[in-house]
């Protein structure tokens, strides 16, 4: 185990403070660059893995399987993974990704149940992938044929993955000249190759025998690895025809011998290359199925992992690790509420990417601010690449990069791993560019490219979204710069061993200079991000400059504290991240949005902590001054007294030019209260807070609605912000009552108060549904149902979802 004792790692504070924060940050960068090195970081693939920050020359490698017993099982060849396979379940049992863990995969239509654990050595450059099947019905004839692919990237000509000779296993070598020299061995445990007892050959053709395992090297162009099972489907096409062909019919095919025809091997003569194809066709016959090993060694590293105990004993102790970390973090009473708080964790962290290629991003379409029709982005073009860590809401339906979802991302993983959500953050972060700008949705490369809707695929820069990051930024420098006094050397710590690095996850807690330094970098940057975002949405308030000067109020409005989604249409405001939700019904330029408002409250709030910790005090007032503008301006601008609600507004030119408010109760008049931007001692507080708790309203058996039961589009239409439930909102809404009301997080016994009550009841509800339905189906979703709390949308989001880990481990 690489060690530096807690007293070593005291000394480096002890440098630090006299000034060698270079040498600090070093050594905190490189644990962080080695324990996260390698994950299954190709989020959507069912298991799939390359390396964090390698893109010159990485190696990457995923897993499929079908049933070869079935004449065209290979057309339910399972890799990337869909919500079409109608898988009864898969996901992360448990998993973190500097230790690893266990993914299961219930797959009635192959009748396979696949376990797949996943670990690494200490020093995080050594891994080793087992996979066990088991039979699901064994009264159901059935092979489980699993195909793994495998490529080191790069130049050829000084990078290369050989086959070598002369091993009693499976063994290949591979260079890289940014991971050095390594091996990967494949070495059954148990189970057997496909072979019908009644014949005594499997072999229909030169390769083409199930009862062996296949190899087939061959040379792929790096970026069309990822279409593997492509390639894969096509070669045994083409394998098919040539057998036929040498066979002159297939009439009198013996059906036993189906299995190898879908082996795979090498009909073209093709030279062998840096792309492998690794096929076992497993019997499923029995109850014990069968089990393999894949095990990644790194010359750099002196923690190989060689044998079958070693992987079981890191298996044994990873889930361990986890276990303890988890109990340490979340207290969770029930035993069946934990596992699935266990369970949603993992697969927000399982779902964690990296992301490396272009971008296509439209610079020219010019959004003519008088229409409200769609807007075809066509001019899109290739930028970067660039690269992006991160996690994403759904790894089936979404797997990439989601600008309004990650904040809430974050504010699930900090709680687990600090560190991991900085190393996120700061991976966003740096893709800000020169304008300030980043896309709303990042989709990097072809690969994630083909999951993604053409329409959706092109970004614009005049296009915002709600800036999630920063909220989680502001967070997590509460936590770090609150946290200063609670550091200590001493004695009750001494065992630790800071090198040990699955020990990792609250360095920055505990060394608040490392954060203050990054912010100190990073400010230009949030600057620009900040000052876009007031440009491009800001909006027009001369409008309006005679309708409040007759309503008196117009030389108290702050007028560069207004702003507008750009980009909405008749129907949809995308930008805002809460697409159908009800707005003006005809939209208008003078519209201003009450949530685009807050929004940039939450962004000057964040600025104005970055600017203080830095110690920039002129900063830190102005920020101060437009903050409370903003404050102002929600309740000069967009209070409306008579339905006692924060609302958006626009110019009724019908009724002789006025302000119309446009009010549709749910989550946008929410948001000022959600955001914490209500004074305390508002007297709108109670309004908005008896609001959230009207049951004929918003307050619903399973959380708080998007919409008003009682509002006009309730349910209509996509129905998709009309009334459904989602976690994020309801999050933000648990934490304003707890920041309005402290009484509720108090240790006193006044615990009793209405908002208390609520707050209670509010988290009871939200945990009861969301439990209620994972137990059910299996899966947390992306929201659900005002009528009945039934899941809808895309399954298995445990994007933001999973905060109800949080709420479940801190009530
Ligand atoms: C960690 O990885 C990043 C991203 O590749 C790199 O820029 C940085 O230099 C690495 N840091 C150390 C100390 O190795
Ligand atoms: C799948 O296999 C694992 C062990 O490998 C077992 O714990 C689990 O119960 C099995 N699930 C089903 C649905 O058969």
């Amino acid at each position: 185990m690489v060690g530096i004792n807690i007293l070593t790692f005291c000394w480096l504070l002890f440098q630090s403070v006299a000034g060698s924060d270079d040498f600090e940050n070093d050594v905190y960068e490189k644990s962080i660059n080695q324990t996260l090195l390698w994950g299954p970081y190709r989020s959507n693939c069912y298991f799939g893995i390359t390396p964090r920050y390698i893109d010159e020359s990485p190696f990457v490698m995923g897993l499929m399987w079908f049933d070869s017993h079935l004449t065209n099982g290979i057309s339910s060849m399972r890799h990337f993974v869909d919500e079409n396979d109608r898988m009864k379940k898969y996901g992360w049992n448990a998993f973190d990704p500097r230790i690893g863990g266990e993914e299961v995969i219930i797959d009635e239509e192959n009748n396979v149940n696949l376990s797949l654990s996943f670990v690494k050595s200490h020093d995080g450059l050594n891994w080793a992938l087992r996979v066990k099947g088991k039979p699901l019905d064994l009264n159901k004839k059935s092979t489980t044929s699993i195909v793994l692919y495998m490529q080191q990237q790069g130049d050829a000509n000084t990078n290369e993955l050989l086959k070598t000779r002369d091993e009693e296993h499976f063994v290949l070598k591979g260079k890289s000249t940014q991971l050095g020299k390594y091996d990967i061995s494949i070495k059954d445990n148990e189970g057997r190759y496909y072979k019908d007892p009644t014949l005594k050959s499997m072999k229909i053709a030169e390769g083409a025998d199930c009862s062996q395992m296949s190899h087939l090297s061959l040379n792929v162009p790096d970026h069309e690895s990822w279409k593997a099972r492509d390639i894969f489907q096509t070669i045994i096409g083409d394998s098919i025809k040539d057998i036929v062909q040498e066979q002159g019919s297939m009439d009198n095919f013996d059906n036993r011998l189906t299995p190898s025809l879908y082996q795979i091997r090498n009909i073209y003569n093709l030279p062998p290359g840096n792309f492998h194809y690794v096929q076992k066709t497993f019997d499923l016959s029995d109850t014990e199925g069968f089990e393999f090993d894949m095990i990644f060694n790194s010359a750099q590293s002196k923690q190989r992992i060689e044998s079958y105990n070693e992987i079981s004993s890191l298996i044994t102790s990873a889930l361990n690790e986890i276990n303890i970390k988890f109990d340490k973090i979340f207290t969770i009473d029930s035993e069946e509420k934990r596992n699935f708080a266990l369970e949603t964790l993992s697969n927000l962290l399982g779902g964690i990417g990296y992301f490396h290629g272009t971008q296509i991003i439209d610079r020219t379409t010019v959004f003519d601010e008088d229409q409200f029709q769609e807007i075809k982005l066509i001019n899109g073009k290739e930028e970067g690449p660039y690269s992006l860590f991160t996690s994403v809401p759904s790894r089936s339906k979404f797997p990439r990069g989601f600008y309004w979802d990650e904040g809430f991302h974050l504010l699930q993983i900090m709680e687990y791993d600090l560190d991991l959500a900085f190393e996120i953050m700061a991976s966003w972060v740096d893709l800000i560019d020169e304008d300030g700008w980043v896309a709303r949705e990042v989709i990097l490369g072809d690969e994630a490219r083909s999951r993604v809707p053409a329409e959706f695929t092109v970004q614009s820069p005049k296009i915002a979204n709600p800036p999630t990051l920063l909220l989680a930024f502001s967070e997590m420098l509460q936590r770090v710069t609150g946290n200063v006094d609670n550091f200590h050397c001493d004695e009750s710590t001494e065992d630790d061993t800071i090198g040990d690095f699955t020990q990792d996850g609250n360095r920055l807690e505990n060394n608040p200079d490392l954060i203050k330094e990054y912010a100190r970098k990073v400010y230009p940057k949030l600057l620009k991000h900040y000052n876009w975002f007031r440009r491009t949405q800001k909006g027009v308030i001369d409008e309006y400059s005679d309708i409040f000067e007759e309503e008196g109020i117009w030389d108290s409005i702050h007028k560069d504290e207004v702003f507008k989604w750009v980009g909405r249409t008749a129907t949809h405001c995308l930008p805002s991240g809460l697409d159908d939700y009800p707005r003006a019904p005809t939209p208008d330029i003078a519209e201003l949005h009450v949530d685009a408002l807050s929004w940039v409250g939450i962004m000057t709030r964040s600025m104005k902590q970055i600017a203080n910790i830095l110690n920039q005090e002129n900063d830190e007032k102005l920020y101060a001054q437009i903050e409370s503008n903003i404050i102002e301006n929600l309740e000069t601008l967009h209070w409306n007294p008579k339905s006692g609600s924060y609302c958006d507004i626009t110019i009724d030119e019908e009724y002789g030019d006025s302000r119309e408010f446009i009010c549709h109760d749910g989550y946008i008049s929410l948001l000022p209260f959600a955001l914490k931007l209500i004074p305390k001692d508002s007297p709108n507080l109670d309004k908005v807070v008896s609001l959230i708790a009207d049951e004929d309203k918003l307050f619903s058996p399973f959380g708080i609605l998007s919409l008003s039961k009682q509002d006009e589009y309730f349910g209509r239409g996509e129905n998709y912000w009309r009334g459904p439930i989602w976690m994020n909102i309801n999050y933000l809404v648990l934490d304003a009552l707890k920041y309005y009301y402290p009484e509720i997080t108090s240790t006193q016994k006044s615990k009793r108060t209405p908002a208390a009550k609520l707050c209670n009841e509010l988290s009871n509800r939200l945990i009861k549904n969301v439990y209620r339905v994972w137990k059910h189906s299996g899966y947390c979703y992306e929201n659900y149902s005002p009528i009945d709390g039934h899941g809808m949308g895309t399954e298995h989001f445990t994007g933001w979802t999973a905060l109800i880990v949080n709420i479940l481990g801190r009530s």
